[in-house]
């Protein structure tokens, strides 16, 4: 498709820039605020909130707070929050099995928000790097990554994300066949409305340092995680994965990062026309806001920039550390212009 158009002077572009109410009326993809999700790191204690220096603005928050915190947002218009925990380091073992007590912090934030704001989605990480000595998201043994045995403790820790009242299970692991066999135990479990988001291509990124700083894995990871992350060269096979998420019970999908990877949220948006999310990761984040803390961008002018830049792609919906910071701008307001 190619619109017609007639030649200047009949048409003038510059008509549909001329004021506000005409821009407005002109706009071609919206931002709201009911498009993000927000993650958030929960750490244990009272009260405590523990600032994490890569991500300025961004803390770690204990689970009363993050109840609190999670209410705020909700009023502020946000729908949902992403739990990830900072696990204290003597509950890292080489087995993972903090991750499916149902006592871990990540199930404590989820009931603790939900006694809150029921009403608020949560949505939950699978994946073993919180509970993981080694850093990585699936068991090491001999320096290799197993699959099939990871598979097992992940379908364990998301019946256990289910039973603690998460919405959304977010496996963001990369392991082979998670989706099916989390989607079989779900629905063995009678959890028929758990929704599965797929980080069904997700890369094998620079961009993820700050958020490792922030869950504590930085000093545990050993290697990189190339053997199961994407690599940030491939396009095709980001809709293989998508496609095979899909057919194993894949709700929603997720394109990881997000603004160097807009392409294969084109891409994945066109191919398949379902609900497509990007996550704009801790790396993303902490560029932006380290320029605008150095007064070298302008805050809110980058940050809508950004985030619009996700739905000109096509994507649903956002991840954003952003997501208070623009419910804010948003306050009053029904869109950005
Ligand atoms: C862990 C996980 C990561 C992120 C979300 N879940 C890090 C990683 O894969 O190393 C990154 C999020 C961000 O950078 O903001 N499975």
């Amino acid at each position: 498709m190619f619109p017609v158009q007639a030649p200047f002077p009949q048409t003038r572009f510059r008509r549909a820039r001329q004021s506000g109410a005409i821009r407005a009326l002109a706009q071609e993809n919206h931002l709201a605020v009911g498009d993000l999700i927000w993650p958030v790191f929960v750490c244990e204690g009272e009260n405590v909130e523990q600032p994490i220096a890569s991500m300025p603005g961004v803390s770690r928050l204990s689970v009363d707070r993050v109840a609190q915190a999670a209410s705020k947002a909700f009023d502020l218009g946000i729908p949902a929050v992403c739990i990830f925990p900072y696990t204290p380091l003597e509950k890292r073992t080489k087995d993972c099995a903090e991750a499916w007590n149902p006592e871990n912090l990540s199930n404590r934030a989820t009931r603790a928000i939900k006694a809150v704001v029921p009403e608020m989605a949560v949505m939950t990480d699978i994946a073993l790097d919180p509970y993981n000595i080694d850093g990585h998201d699936g068991f090491v043994v001999d320096g290799q990554i197993l699959n099939d045995e990871t598979v097992e403790a992940l379908v364990k820790q998301a019946v256990s994300q289910a039973e603690a009242g998460a919405d959304i299970i977010g496996p963001s692991d990369m392991m082979d066949s998670r989706i099916a066999r989390i989607r079989g135990a779900l629905e063995a479990g009678g959890h028929t409305n758990v929704m599965l988001l797929s980080y069904s291509a997700k890369y094998a990124s620079g961009f993820y340092g700050p958020f490792r700083d922030a869950t504590g894995a930085t000093g545990a990871l050993k290697g990189d995680k190339a053997t199961y992350q994407m690599n940030p060269a491939n396009t095709d096979e980001a809709l293989r994965l998508v496609a095979r998420d899909l057919q194993e019970g894949a709700d929603m999908v997720m394109v990881k990062p997000g603004m160097p990877y807009l392409d294969v949220c084109r891409r994945v948006k066109d191919t398949f026309g379902v609900p497509t999310f990007a996550y704009q990761v801790s790396g993303e984040y902490a560029m932006i806001e380290g320029a605008v803390r150095n007064g070298w961008l302008d805050g809110d002018k980058v940050m809508v920039e950004s985030l619009m830049a996700f739905k000109r792609a096509g994507c649903d919906g956002v991840l954003t550390y952003f997501a208070p910071r623009f419910a804010k701008l948003m306050q009053g307001k029904s869109a950005v212009v």
